[in-house]
This record gives structure tokens, C-alpha cells and sequence, in this order.
């Protein structure tokens, strides 16, 4: 139980690969608020948890609102005391187009969310881990954040902001005992790739062709990526864009 005692908060955690995280750091011990605008998404993620006799709440927040996210930090340091672990996973996919073709409103919204939720979760979580003398971020970018995408250029720069929200604020705290990761996952099975694909189903075979292992991640292959990054045995590890890609980035 590497997490036992701990205390980990994952935005977007009513499905696909914020869920996955927020069961695995439920088996691994740790006291997990579950957090999404999906509500009816989020007590389910509790009750898996809680089935595999872990302890988990939900609190609902959309991480583009500040008044949201200030509340999500106070309730979980009200109920558990603590934040050792979050995980900023809330996100949007962008509309699939070209640059021309994108409204300012569908720009709006996803870099409100896969930036502005970021950058909010990350300074109210932080000053947190300042009183309490340290903590793990984890931040979820995409491969579209290390390289372009292209009909997802508003995807791609949110996913790159998040990059370079996580390497300069990693320096900015590393002598605080705060380390601060970020993890690049490929196409995985959840409910937003599934959608691209139901939209056309010929993308399927498509986007696979350019994934060398062949398959798409799952959202168990990203999660373990996030409980490794936050694991006590990484303390040397900070600032870093991890791709988890089955060799797209290679
Ligand atoms: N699935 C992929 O192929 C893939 C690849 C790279 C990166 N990602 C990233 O992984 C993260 C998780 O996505 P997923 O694939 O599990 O998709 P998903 O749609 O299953 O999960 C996203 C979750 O975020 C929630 N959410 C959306 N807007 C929110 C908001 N404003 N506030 C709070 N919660 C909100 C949704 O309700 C949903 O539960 C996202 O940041 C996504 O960009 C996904």
C-alpha cells in the first residue's frame, strides 16, 4: 500500500482515466475525494472505490471556476486535513478542425478548462502544500502537448500550456518539498476518444496506425503512470512531461 494514510484529490475523476487513478489510489490506501461536473459519474467512481474497501467523497466542482475549486480545497482539508496527492485531470477535448474554422467561444472554453483549471487547482492545492510542508502535483496533458495535432490546435496549445505550467511552477516550489509532474498520455479508451470515434468510425484503425505498439492506452496504463509519478520512492523526481504513449513519441 504505497499511498496508505495519504490523501489524493482527482479532478475529472467520473470516468475514464481520472477514475482509474482514483480507484488505484483507493486500493493503494489512500483517502481519495473524487471531483467532476458530472455528479452522477463521481458517486459512481465512490462506490467503486468504496467496494473495494477503500474510503473516497465526492465533491462536485468545475475546475474553470475559482469560487469551485477554492471550495474543493477547503472541504477536502475540512474532511481528511490534508492534500499529499492531486491530480489535475479535468479536460476537454477541442472541436476537430482547422485553426480558420475554430469559434473565439470553442477557444474560450478549452483553454478555460484544460489551462484554466490547471492553473486554478494548482494555486489554491499549492498553498495548501505550503501550510502543511509539501505534496505532489500530477498534471494530465496529452502527446497533442509535446507535439502538434493537427484539427486539434486549440487542444494541442492547451495541452503544451500545461507543460509549461508544470516545468516552471515545479521550479518555483522545488525546494519546498512540493514535486510537481506532468504525464503525456496517447489516445486511451475513455469516453472522449470514443466519442471522436462514434463521429467517425474510420478514425479508429486511422489513429491507431500511429501508435508503434499498436494499441491504444487504456486508462489503467495512464493511472499507473500517475501513481508512480507521485510515489514517495520518485523524491527526485520533478518537472518532468512524461509521454505514455506506447512509443509514439520515440
Ligand atoms: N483519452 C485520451 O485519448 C486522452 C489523451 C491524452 C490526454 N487526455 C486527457 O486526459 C484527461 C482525462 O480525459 P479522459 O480521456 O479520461 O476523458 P473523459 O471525458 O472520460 O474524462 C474527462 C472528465 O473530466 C470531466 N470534466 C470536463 N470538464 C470539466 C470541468 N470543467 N470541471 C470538472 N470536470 C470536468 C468530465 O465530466 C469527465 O468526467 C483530460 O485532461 C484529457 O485531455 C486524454
Amino acid at each position: 500500500m504505497r499511498f496508505k494514510d495519504q490523501v489524493s484529490i482527482v479532478t475529472g475523476s467520473g470516468s475514464g482515466i481520472g477514475r482509474a487513478a482514483a480507484v488505484a489510489f483507493g486500493r493503494e490506501g489512500s483517502k481519495v475525494v473524487v471531483s467532476d461536473v458530472n455528479e452522477a459519474g463521481g458517486l459512481q467512481t465512490v462506490e467503486m472505490i468504496e467496494a473495494a474497501g477503500g474510503q473516497a467523497i465526492f465533491i462536485p466542482c468545475n475546475v474553470a471556476d475559482n469560487a469551485q475549486v477554492a471550495h474543493l480545497i477547503e472541504q477536502t482539508v475540512a474532511t481528511f486535513g490534508r492534500i499529499d496527492n492531486a491530480i489535475n485531470n479535468a479536460g476537454v477535448g477541442g472541436p476537430l478542425c482547422k485553426i480558420t474554422y475554430v469559434s473565439w467561444q470553442d477557444y474560450q472554453q478549452v483553454m478555460d478548462v484544460n489551462l484554466g483549471g490547471v492553473f486554478l487547482c494548482m494555486q489554491h492545492q499549492i498553498r495548501q502544500m505550503l501550510v502543511q510542508g509539501g505534496g505532489k502535483i500530477v498534471n494530465v496533458s496529452s502527446v497533442a502537448g509535446l507535439r502538434g495535432l493537427p484539427n486539434s490546435s486549440v487542444y494541442s496549445a492547451s495541452k503544451h500550456a500545461v507543460v509549461g505550467l508544470t516545468k516552471s511552477v515545479a521550479v518555483e516550489y522545488v525546494r519546498k518539498n512540493i514535486r510537481i509532474n506532468a504525464v503525456c498520455p496517447v489516445f486511451t479508451r475513455s469516453g472522449m476518444v470514443d466519442s471522436l470515434f462514434s463521429i467517425d468510425p474510420s478514425y479508429e484503425e486511422k489513429l491507431k496506425r500511429n501508435i508503434p505498439m499498436g494499441r491504444y492506452g487504456q486508462p489503467e496504463d495512464i493511472s499507473q503512470a500517475i501513481l508512480w509519478l507521485c510515489a514517495d520512492e520518485n523524491s527526485f523526481l520533478t518537472g518532468h512531461a512524461l509521454p505514455m504513449d506506447g512509443g509514439m513519441m520515440a
